[in-house]
């Protein structure tokens, strides 16, 4: 695993532009697998900006999200659908059709996961997934406990997971229980890894999930078994390693 410290948030968010950036350039038709959560909000901005200033292209890119929530429609502005419009769909010049999400409208679980799945076995893998960090480890929604041999599924939500997100809703009431999310083993399928995380809040599951042992109870372990894993953290996440 590669290892970039990051002095702050913005050196962080400007690395893994970077390294984005570098896929793009490399493989203009390339497949992304993008992340949602606050983390990669200023690697969007990042994007943009240099979107905007002529220096990236995205009418060849196809991305891929990790997952959202079950039930949110697209307009509500906590779906991840919403999020990745906001963040950056609308913000550069990727073909509308070439961006893809799990349909959280879709009540049929099993349907919609088994569509998302061979969607990207169809695209031909992803060639690039960033990756967040949750405060228990989870990536994409895997939470603890996962099997690492699952593909893209329902999952209920952890109460933590709950507790964590809540700030952007009016109440922890109205945070969905359930969410589609890639499995760990779609995750794992990537051809790269890039993984950002930041803050003093996350030092102590960076150092379980990238220097502890492999456990489903902590996801994100599982990726010291890939093979081209980039870790992008500020000092203060790599604070307890
Ligand atoms: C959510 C997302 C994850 C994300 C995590 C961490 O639960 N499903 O993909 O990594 O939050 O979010 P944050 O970056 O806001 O800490």
């Amino acid at each position: 695993m590669k290892i970039y410290k990051a002095t702050d948030y913005r050196d962080m968010s400007r690395k893994a532009a970077n390294i984005i950036s570098a896929q793009i350039i490399m493989k203009p038709d390339c497949v992304l697998g993008l992340a949602t959560g606050s983390t990669p909000i200023g690697t969007y901005e990042q994007l943009v900006d240099w979107y905007k200033k002529g220096d990236l292209d995205f009418s060849g890119v196809t991305t891929v999200n990790l997952d959202e929530y079950k039930g949110l429609t697209k307009d509500n502005d906590q779906s991840y659908y919403y999020f990745m419009h906001s963040n950056l769909f609308d913000h550069v010049n990727i073909l509308p059709e070439n961006t893809h999400l799990p349909d959280g409208t879709e009540p049929d679980s099993a349907k919609e996961c088994a569509r998302y799945e061979s969607l990207i076995q169809s695209l031909g893998g992803v060639d690039l997934q960033l990756l967040g960090l949750g405060h228990n480890g989870h990536i994409g929604f895997n939470e603890p406990g996962a099997a690492f041999e699952k593909e893209t599924h329902c999952v209920d939500l952890q109460e933590s997971t709950i507790e964590a997100n809540k700030r952007f809703f009016n109440s922890a009431d109205e945070v969905p229980r359930q969410a589609y999310t890639m499995g760990i083993k779609t995750i794992m399928q990537a051809k790269k890894i890039l993984v950002v995380v930041n803050g003093e809040g996350k030092a102590d599951i960076v150092r379980d999930a990238f220097f502890g042992p492999v456990t489903p109870s902590v996801p994100a372990s599982i990726l010291q078994m890939h093979n081209d894993v980039t870790l992008v953290a500020d000092a203060a996440a790599l604070s307890k390693m």
